[in-house]
Order: C-alpha cells, then structure tokens, then sequence
C-alpha cells in the first residue's frame, strides 16, 4: 500500500549508506547523494564490499547481491530526486541545515505529480520543526508538513530491526501509514512514536548512557567494569560506554541537551565527564579514542 518504487537518501554516511544499502537489497530503485563527494565514493566503495561479505556468509546469494547494486545510483545533485516516491534524509543532526534541505525537496516536489513522502533519520530534533520549514510552499503536488515524518533507523541500519516512525503535528495518517509499509517491505519493525524530544529511543537510552558516565566520574567502578555489569546483568550487546563511543561522545551530549531544553529539567544535563571527554575531542570510535582506544585497523 505504500506504492514506493523509487527511494533517494540524502546524506552518505554511516546511517545514510546503510538506508540506501538496506533500500536497495529490499528491491528499490535507490538514490543516493551527499553534498561532499569524497562522503559518495566512500558510500559507492563500501555497498559492494558491505554485500558481498552477506554473501560470503551464505546470508545472500551472488545474483541478489549484484541486483541490489544495479539498483544503487550515487548522484551529484538533488535534482536527480525528481523520480523519487520519497527522500530519506540523513544529514549532519543541524537544524538549519534541515530546514534547507527540506525548503529545496519540497519546492522540487510541489512542481512534480505525487504524493512524495519527506522523511528524516534525525534522532532527536523535532519532526514537527523540520516540517513547519515546508509549511509556505505551495502546488499542483505538495510535500508539504503532512508529508513530513520522521523514519529513524539505527545504527548499523542493516543489523538494526527497528525504525521508530515520529508523527510530526501535521503529518496525516495516511503519510504514516505509507511510511509503516515502507519500513516494513525493507525488512524492518516499525513502531510509532509521538514527535517529543528524544522521542522514546532516546529519552530513554541516553539517560542511562549518561548514568554510566556519572557512575565512572563517580568512581563507583572503572569504565570496563561499568560496561562488563551491564553486558551480564541486562543482556545488551554492548556495556553503556562502549555504546556512547559508538554511537559518538558529542551526539551523546547534543540529545541530552535537546532532552534538557525539551523536557525543560536538568536531571537530563549531560554529565560533566562526558562533555569533558568531547571538548577534550574524545568523541568515540570516530576519533579513534572516547571511554576506550580504538586503533586503526
Ligand atoms: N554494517 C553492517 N553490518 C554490520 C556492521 C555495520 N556497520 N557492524 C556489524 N555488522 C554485522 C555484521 O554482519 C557482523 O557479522 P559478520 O562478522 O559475519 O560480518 C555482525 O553484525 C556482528 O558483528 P561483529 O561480529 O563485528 O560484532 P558484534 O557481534 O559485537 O556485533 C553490533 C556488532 C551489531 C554492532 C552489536 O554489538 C550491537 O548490536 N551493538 C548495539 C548496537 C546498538 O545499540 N545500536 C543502536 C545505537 S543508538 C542509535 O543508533 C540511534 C541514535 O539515535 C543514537
């Protein structure tokens, strides 16, 4: 029901890269472009090796792994868009930056018939703000705020089930449903949540994350202790530190400070230790050191 034959993501990187990746072994014709392009030929270098190690592992066989590739397009410019059903966009988590890029989509696609769907992978700015920048534009065909939704995937996005579908104030029903049905054929659970900040991924995660930062400043156990507890004693593939390294040191900060100025309550500050480390520009795996060391390979 979702009627999608053509997908775009804006935005390269890890989480772009994976969507398209994800896209296109789901059977979508896929569309990839990022502003900066070194970010696209790392993509474009990543998707055959990335595949063909899911078929050296018996997860895939050659032919479909070719096939997703043939329907991977790596463009230069946003209007190569023009044909897609919906653009997933994946960008720096920067307000302004979103609003641009939503104001050029949604201009593109008031002049095009179709009921495009905007979607964003942010994963704590508000869906309902994003949208809000679409709200003047006006056409035969507009993606205007009903059709702005957030899909946020997570990271690795082809290991990772979820996708926490957000309702901005103005999204209608049936962008939603679309957008359900959209994640569901990439092999992915969707579930709804409403647009408040953190939505309930992050309202959730990050106040734990911040706890183990307070715990090690604290000195209630060393870092691998912390982590090593939480590993046996719930379960999770990763201790809270490790994650935080993973998912970034400063974007640990910035949805805390989303959660702070959004929930207005300072129990959500980050922790001094975990601003610390990012000022120190400790960020994580990105950098090559956070709570742990990471050599390169
Ligand atoms: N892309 C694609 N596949 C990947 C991958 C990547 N970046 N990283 C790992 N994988 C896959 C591989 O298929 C790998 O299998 P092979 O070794 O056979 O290739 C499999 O996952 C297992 O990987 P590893 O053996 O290297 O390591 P692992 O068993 O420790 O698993 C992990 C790695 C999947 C990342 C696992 O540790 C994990 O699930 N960690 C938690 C991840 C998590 O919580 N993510 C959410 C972060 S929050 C977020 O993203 C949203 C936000 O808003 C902040």
């Amino acid at each position: 029901m979702h009627g999608i034959k053509t997908v775009g993501v804006v935005g390269a990187g890890q989480m772009g890269g994976g969507i398209a990746q994800v896209a296109a072994v789901a059977g979508f014709q896929t569309i990839v472009y990022d502003a900066y392009p070194a970010s696209i030929e790392r993509c474009k270098a990543d998707h055959p090796k990335r595949l063909g190690r899911l078929v050296e592992k018996g997860a895939m066989k050659k032919e479909e792994a070719d096939a997703a590739l043939g329907r991977l397009k790596y463009v230069s410019a946003l209007d190569a868009f023009g044909s897609c059903d919906i653009v997933i966009e994946a960008i720096v988590e920067d307000v302004k930056a979103k609003h641009d890029l939503f104001v050029k989509l949604a201009e593109m696609f008031a002049k095009i018939p179709g009921e495009q769907i905007l979607a964003t992978n942010t994963s704590s700015i508000s869906i309902t703000e994003i949208a809000a920048a679409t709200r003047h534009i006006k056409g035969p065909s507009v993606a205007a705020p009903e059709q702005v939704i957030g899909m946020h995937f997570f990271n690795p996005v082809p290991v990772m089930k979820l996708v926490e579908v957000i309702k901005g104030l103005a999204t209608s029903q049936r962008t939603t449903e679309r957008t359900i049905s959209l994640a569901t054929a990439m092999g992915k659970t969707p579930i709804p949540a409403n647009d408040r900040p953190g939505f309930v991924s992050n309202r959730v995660l990050m106040p734990m994350i911040n706890e183990a930062f307070y715990a090690w400043m604290e000195g209630v156990a060393e870092p691998a202790h912390i982590d090593e507890i939480m590993k046996l004693g719930c379960n999770v593939p990763m201790g809270p530190l490790r994650l935080a390294d993973f998912i970034g040191l400063d974007t640990c900060v910035h949805i805390m400070d989303v959660l702070a100025d959004g929930l207005n309550n300072d129990r959500y500050r980050a922790c001094p230790l975990l601003r610390q480390l990012v000022i120190a520009g400790r960020l994580g795996d990105k950098s090559g050191r956070g709570v742990f060391e990471y050599p390169k390979k």
